[in-house]
């Protein structure tokens, strides 16, 4: 049932749904260049050729756990539907070959591809798309979810470590979706790029400083993508959870030294109902099928925080979050 209801949201989301609310609301001067720009595209014998050998995919970053894996599985389900192979990426290979095999013994029709990479590493970008360039794969949907974080003072983190989490949730994800956009932009499909970012991108964070700004630089410049790219063929949507059970908390404790608390963090987000990365990733797609452009905050009782975050003066949010951190840390 579950399957069957998801197989026809992916078909109206990859086919009808937002290309028709898109062509419903062009004005005629935009229609009249759609049909100005197929017409001069459609003779092209070498580029059809091209086309045709190129299959459809649909990237996503840090598929190995938590929101990025719910995501895989949501593609992997819904795949026969739109035909697109799920590239699924992290740096860790055993994870990633486990998680092929679990999708392969549950959908077993279905086309997937594991990409190991570091992602904090400077040439990452450029090695994912050379390697769907070389697998003669077309970008379709990209997933920029792969991200970490660090909960403490900001001088406890090594230099390393500062480096690696601006390269990942900054640096990567900006490159991806310059060269992705790229390789969208070059064909007439529906394209989507999907960039995670956080409900702590709206506030500045003490104790998770560095983490919310880059969050906030994912949320700046994404809705400013969609925005310049509202009437071209490729959608941009930025997508803004609160407490989600992952592994996140944990991994962002690590570098802090010390794991008390995260006992405590975790205790807090159950007994708030964090959010699972299930309910993330069915709002994200119920965005998306109804043609949403640029933020989408994940979760009713996050969109209220958010609203009343607005009315807040801006220097006043880092006084109130302190607050809530402090009461968390040892
Ligand atoms: N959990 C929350 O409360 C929450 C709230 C708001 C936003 N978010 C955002 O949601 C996204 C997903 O986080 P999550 O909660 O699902 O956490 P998670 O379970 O820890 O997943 C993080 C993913 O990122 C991948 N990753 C980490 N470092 C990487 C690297 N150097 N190269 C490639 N992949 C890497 C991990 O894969 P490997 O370890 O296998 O490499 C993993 O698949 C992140 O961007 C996070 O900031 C999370």
């Amino acid at each position: 049932m579950i399957q069957a209801k998801r197989t026809m949201k992916a078909t109206k989301t990859m086919r009808g749904s937002t290309t028709s609310k898109r062509l419903k609301s062009s004005s005629p001067r935009k229609m009249a260049k759609n049909k100005k720009s197929l017409s001069a595209k459609t003779p092209s014998a070498p580029k059809t050729k091209t086309r045709k050998i190129l299959k459809s995919c649909v990237v996503i970053t840090g598929a190995s756990s938590g929101i990025g894996l719910e995501f895989a599985d949501y593609y992997v389900s819904t795949q026969a539907e739109h035909n697109c192979t799920v590239v699924l990426v992290s740096s860790n290979r055993k994870k990633l070959e486990k998680t092929k095999t679990l999708f392969l013994n549950k959908y077993p029709q279905s086309s997937i591809v594991i990409q190991v990479l570091d992602l904090s590493k400077n040439s990452a970008a450029q090695s994912l798309i050379a390697m769907c360039v070389q697998k003669k794969m077309h970008p379709r949907v990209l997933i920029n979810n792969a991200g970490i974080g660090h909960i403490g003072k900001f001088n406890a983190m090594s230099r390393e470590e500062l480096r690696r989490l601006m390269m990942l949730n900054m640096n990567t994800l900006t490159e991806l979706t310059y060269l992705f956009l790229g390789q969208m932009k070059r064909r007439e499909d529906e394209g989507l790029v999907i960039n995670i970012a956080s409900t702590a991108a709206f506030q500045p964070m003490p104790y998770f400083a560095l983490y919310a700004a880059t969050k906030a630089f994912v949320l700046s410049l994404t809705d400013a993508l969609a925005e310049e790219y509202r009437d071209e063929n490729v959608r941009f949507l930025t997508v803004c959870p609160g407490p989600v059970r992952t592994n996140f908390f944990e991994r962002a404790m690590e570098t802090s030294g010390t794991t008390t608390p995260t006992a405590r963090l975790i205790d807090f987000f159950r007994a708030n109902k964090a959010r699972s990365p299930g309910d993330v990733v069915q709002s994200t797609m119920r965005a998306v099928k109804k043609g949403t452009v640029g933020m989408h905050v994940d979760g009713k009782f996050n969109r209220i925080l958010v609203s009343l975050t607005a009315w807040v003066p801006y220097r006043l949010r880092p006084k109130l979050t302190v607050k809530f951190f402090k009461k968390l840390m040892p």
